[in-house]
């Protein structure tokens, strides 16, 4: 694990934009992931801006979606479907051949798991994915007490993700369960991207950074991972009591 401390959320975002560019340039046909969530938007902004000034290619690359809302239709705002078209794909231009996300409305979540997993599989991995962090320590819908062996499951959604969800939906929605890529899948990507910004995530930060390595907080498994890279900004970072930079 890398820890990269900024001084704002703009060199923040830049620095994440930079490295899954870079991980586009090396590798064209790269399986790349992305999540929803306020965290990376800006992130998203630069990436889009950074591959039209530099004529970045993204059509050969595939994308995933870290995760999704149960019960939530992908045309509805703040489904995560709807959140990532919105800032990812159309900003980039990337064509619906090259993205499969879970779909929110299913009655086989396990029929959608393993299509996810076989697609990640047959990608030989990620290459690169991007995640914030909640409150709660989830990554992605892994939440607290997730089984960290685990690959795309089903996940009944811990009430601090539940509460913090309404703020991503234009009205009041009905949330219950999520579907997520596993603890493992987000583990073995050859590029894991941990995001935080803000003082609402220090204390969070503070507890994956330097707490315990549990799976009541999944995010502290990012210090398991070889190829992970904390970027945070000093907000986030403000808890910390180790010299990370
Ligand atoms: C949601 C998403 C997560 C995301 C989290 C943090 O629960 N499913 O993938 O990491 O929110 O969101 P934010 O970046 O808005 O703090």
């Amino acid at each position: 694990m890398e820890v990269k401390i900024f001084d704002d959320y703009n060199t923040m975002s830049a620095t994440a934009a930079d490295i899954i560019i870079d991980c586009v340039k090396n590798k064209p046909n790269a399986l790349l992931c992305f999540p929803t969530g306020n965290t990376p938007l800006l992130s998203y902004k630069l990436l889009a801006e950074k591959k039209r000034e530099h004529h970045i290619d993204f059509t050969k690359c595939f994308c995933i979606g870290l995760d999704e809302w149960l019960g939530v239709p992908p045309e509805v705002k703040g489904s995560c479907s709807y959140d990532l078209h919105e800032h990812v794909f159309e900003p980039l231009g990337i064509k619906e051949l090259q993205i499969h996300l879970f779909t929110g409305i299913t009655n086989d979540t396990k029929a959608e798991c393993r299509t996810m997993n076989e697609l990640v599989r047959k990608h030989e991995g990620i290459d690169c994915l991007l995640a914030g962090i909640g409150i709660n320590g989830h990554i992605g819908f892994n939440e607290p007490g997730s089984d960290i062996s685990m690959e795309a499951h089903e996940q009944l959604l811990h009430p601090t993700t539940l509460a913090s969800g309404q703020n991503y939906f234009r009205a009041a929605t009905k949330l219950e369960k999520g579907i997520t890529l596993g603890m493992a899948q987000v583990m073995a990507s050859k590029r894991f991207l941990l995001l935080a910004n803000g003082t609402p995530k220090a204390a969070i930060i503070k507890t994956a950074l330097e707490g315990e390595v549990t799976n009541q907080v999944p995010a502290s498994y990012v210090r398991r991972c070889e190829n992970s890279i904390v970027l945070i900004d000093k907000d986030a970072a403000s808890l910390l009591e180790n010299k990370w930079n």
